[in-house]
């Protein structure tokens, strides 16, 4: 991957202001020093999402979501670090100037090749629809019987192919495109042997498909003879280096805004149903068109809602489809209900049939859980007949099983019960017995057979009492652990404190000529910070000070590593501010940074104050341990002079210790 160079990476994000942003996607009110507006990584409907101009981020109190301009184009957009710089060098006309490894230049340039030429392509299709005779002589007239719009048409880019044999891969080839790339992206078919190079797409009515940013990467064609035998109706472009179909979804760039509102998106299955649910004015629409369902598909959704609902045929072919769709749903942690259309309509023949507003009533009423979808599904033959009852049960229990969030799958253990009028308790056994066979199948190992496996049958058993024992010892040490964790939870405390006023005075100056993180930097050199995020940060710190430079949050708010980022952006980000009145009025309210001298002064001496009790005790736990009397009178005397400093800091703390 090509990498940008680290000073344009500084200078995109300088440039990059967060309300500018932000507010290209929502609306931003200002109250106090920050701005405020609902949230759009979640559904709510009073604003806790905040942007703070003066730090430069943004941070959601409701879900939790945070980060600087690069981290939301990533989070809003779905895409990666270096797509996100890209977007921003392109919003502030900043030129980006790759790192220039020839490998790096040479895949990065056939990307882009491809993506041009796909464009152009697109292009050129979409005149032939508008600009030529046999387009709109017989493409056009296509769409118009389909009750496609112009709206619609334009805005997915529709297109036409031309029925002849290489009319577009001749004018690409005029424009300069070379045959490799026509024949990567398949738009062309180059029979070396006869010498020969077609077009794929002839003839047919076309639908670019593009990605989440919605730049072209392929397309599908769909024959205009509505029962031709011989060809088949669509006609996909293959994978490409910019085409992974199981990567992609039809209509996302187009639904992804409505998604993220809606907090919903429907699945369906081909590229005219999601234009004509479009056109209704159900815009949170899209297809897995060409492959069945994935599971990166599922993910790319996940970005943007946790409430898929799948619209398929009610044919048999529907109804499978559904049920391996919802437990690939299930297992990808996100919610599916399912909508079933009566038996030879799919949404688009079924919305043309009943008009957009008893379409949407169709849907609200029609829209199940997949345990009633289930459990319908299976009602019929289960009836009279225990044995098929069983293993309807079983199935949903399955399905179940696949939920990784252990409250919800209990909610719909519990959902089931009552639907399917079983005790609860069933249907937990019934998982356990799932659940543990699929964790003896993950947990057996190619290798030296273990003896699990000489003793089939007896696997719960064994899990069982390997399980009673382990709970017999965790008892055992949890009051142990439990004084621990308290002691190292307050270390993490003070150590997360201390962070946090380096970073955020950084350069807040608390005598002249020093800051106060040159202060507690200097003051803690000795301490080694034991919770690995801060002590991280901490080495950070120290490194860009012996660098020269100041280490403040916005240095690090850049990090590659998302948990660094977060941390820091917790770290600055502040929930209540004071409001701009109290200054108006001339009230005094002493704040923290007028505070600074003061506690950083004391908020390293806390810190030392811990580690030098935890010290103490690590001392005092050898001692039983020593047998050699020099070694404990050493000991001893270094247990003394740890108490003596920590009566010392105590002191300076004020605080009384008891002994
Ligand atoms: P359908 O056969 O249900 O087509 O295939 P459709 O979308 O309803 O199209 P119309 O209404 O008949 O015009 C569903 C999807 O499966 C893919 C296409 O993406 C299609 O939209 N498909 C279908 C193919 O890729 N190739 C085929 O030959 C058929
Ligand atoms: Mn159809």
């Amino acid at each position: 991957m090509a990498l940008i160079k680290k000073e344009v990476v500084d200078q995109i994000i300088q440039h990059a202001d967060i309300v500018e942003v932000v507010g290209d996607f929502v609306d931003l009110k200002k109250k106090g020093q920050n701005m405020w507006a609902c949230c759009p990584f979640h559904h709510e409907k009073s604003p806790s999402f905040s942007v703070a101009p003066k730090k430069g981020i943004y941070k959601c109190f409701g879900c939790g979501k945070a980060g600087n301009s690069v981290q939301f184009i990533m989070d809003i957009e779905g895409t990666g670090y270096v797509e996100a710089l890209r977007y921003l060098a392109k919003k502030y006309n900043i030129e980006i100037e790759e790192d220039q490894s020839p490998a790096a230049v040479q895949a990065q340039n056939e990307r882009d090749s491809l993506y041009i030429l796909s464009d152009f392509a697109k292009q050129y299709f979409v005149n032939a629809l508008h600009k030529n005779d046999e387009g709109q002589s017989i493409g056009a007239p296509y769409f118009k019987q389909r009750g496609l719009s112009v709206a619609t048409i334009q805005k997915f880019e529709l297109g036409y192919s031309l029925d002849s044999w290489d009319d577009f891969t001749k004018a690409a080839l005029e424009k300069g495109f070379s045959l490799k790339y026509l024949e990567e992206t398949g738009l062309t078919i180059v029979k070396k042997e006869e010498g020969k190079q077609y077009d794929r797409f002839r003839g047919r009515v076309m639908f670019p498909i593009q990605n989440v940013s919605g730049r072209t990467i392929g397309f599908g064609a769909r024959t205009l003879k509505s029962n031709d035998k011989k060809s088949p109706k669509y006609v996909n472009s293959p994978e490409s280096p910019i085409y992974h179909k199981s990567d992609v979804l039809y209509g996302m760039f187009q639904a992804k805004q409505a998604i993220r509102q809606e907090d919903e998106c429907f699945l369906v299955e081909g590229y005219l149903d999601v234009l004509s649910l479009h056109q209704g004015g159900i815009e949170n629409v899209v297809a897995s068109s060409g492959t069945s369902l994935t599971e990166n598909q599922i993910k790319l959704i996940g970005r943007y809602t946790k409430n898929i609902t799948v619209l398929y045929d009610g044919d048999p072919a529907g109804i499978k489809a559904s049920l391996r769709g919802i437990d690939l749903i299930l297992e990808g942690g996100l919610n599916v209900n399912v909508v079933l259309f009566p038996d030879g309509d799919d949404p688009d023949s079924y919305i043309r049939k009943v008009g957009d507003t008893k379409f949407k009533e169709y849907l609200k009423a029609h829209s199940q859980d997949f345990i009633s979808f289930k459990s319908e599904l299976f009602a019929q033959e289960a009836k009279d007949n225990p044995v098929k009852k069983a293993e309807a049960i079983r199935e949903m229990v399955v399905s179940i099983a696949k939920i990784p969030d252990a409250i919800k799958r209990s909610v719909f253990l519990q959902r089931c019960s009552i639907q399917f009028g079983i005790d609860e308790q069933v249907l937990i056994s019934e998982y356990n017995k799932i659940h543990l066979s699929e964790q003896k199948a993950a947990r057996q190992q190619p290798s030296a057979p273990s003896p699990a496996s000489y003793a089939p049958g007896s696997f719960e058993e064994m899990a069982a009492e390997a399980e009673a024992a382990a709970a017999a010892e965790a008892a055992m040490y949890e009051e142990e652990d439990q004084q621990e964790a308290d002691q190292s939870n307050l270390l993490r405390i003070r150590e997360r404190e201390v962070i946090r006023l380096i970073l955020n005075y950084a350069d807040k100056e608390v005598e002249e000529g020093l800051t106060a993180s040159q202060f507690m930097l200097s003051e803690l050199e000795d301490i080694e910070f034991k919770t690995p995020i801060y002590k991280r940060l901490f080495d950070m710190c120290r490194l860009k000070l012996e660098q020269g430079f100041l280490p403040t949050a916005s240095e690090f708010m850049q990090h590659e590593e998302k948990e660094i980022r977060n941390e820091v952006i917790d770290l600055v980000s502040e929930k209540y501010e004071l409001s701009d009145g109290w200054a108006s009025h001339e009230i005094f309210v002493p704040r923290e940074v007028d505070l600074v001298t003061y506690g950083s002064e004391r908020e390293v001496l806390r810190l030392k104050w811990r580690n030098v009790q935890l010290m103490i005790k690590d001392q005092m736990d050898t001692l039983p341990k020593i047998t050699d009397p020099a070694e404990l009178d050493k000991t001893l005397r270094t247990i003394k002079t740890l108490k003596d400093f920590e009566k010392q800091i105590a002191d300076m703390l004020g605080i009384v210790v008891s002994r």
